[in-house]
């Protein structure tokens, strides 16, 4: 009888256990989604995000974030960048091989994000 409850009490337990991590799962790729869904990302996104994140906030304090930029102005940065008259070492190396069309997709979906 009391292993009986005991039983029933741990199934409980880790019935709940696995609703939880279910939950936070759920959650954990509904946000990380939620960019997505307003527009797809483009291709070399992933550079990008090393620093600057998916999400558009910059993952170090030397890093600026980009979310909610001004699409223009940060496609005009990108350029400037790759053509030299922004020096900036690492942004340089970045830009070097985006393609015009790649530099605006780009712009756009930061653009885009919440800030
Ligand atoms: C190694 C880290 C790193 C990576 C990877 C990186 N960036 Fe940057 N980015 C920086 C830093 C640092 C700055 C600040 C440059 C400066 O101080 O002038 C910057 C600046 C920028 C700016 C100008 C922002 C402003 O407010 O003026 C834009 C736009 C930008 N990055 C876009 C991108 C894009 C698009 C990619 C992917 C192709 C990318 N970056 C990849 C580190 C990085």
């Amino acid at each position: 009888m009391c292993s009986d409850v005991f039983r029933l009490a741990l199934v409980r337990f880790r019935a709940l256990r696995a609703a939880t991590l279910a939950c936070a799962f759920c959650f954990a790729s509904l946000t990380w989604q939620a960019p997505a869904r307003a527009e797809e990302p483009p291709v070399s996104l992933a550079e990008c995000a090393a620093c600057h994140g998916a999400d558009g906030v910059g993952r170090d304090e030397e890093i600026p974030n980009l979310a909610g930029q001004h699409e223009r102005y940060l496609y005009t940065q990108l350029q400037a960048f790759k053509s030299g008259k922004r020096p900036h070492k690492e942004m340089r190396y970045e830009s070097r091989h985006l393609s015009d069309q790649e530099m605006q997709a780009l712009a756009r979906y930061y653009a885009q994000l919440a800030r």
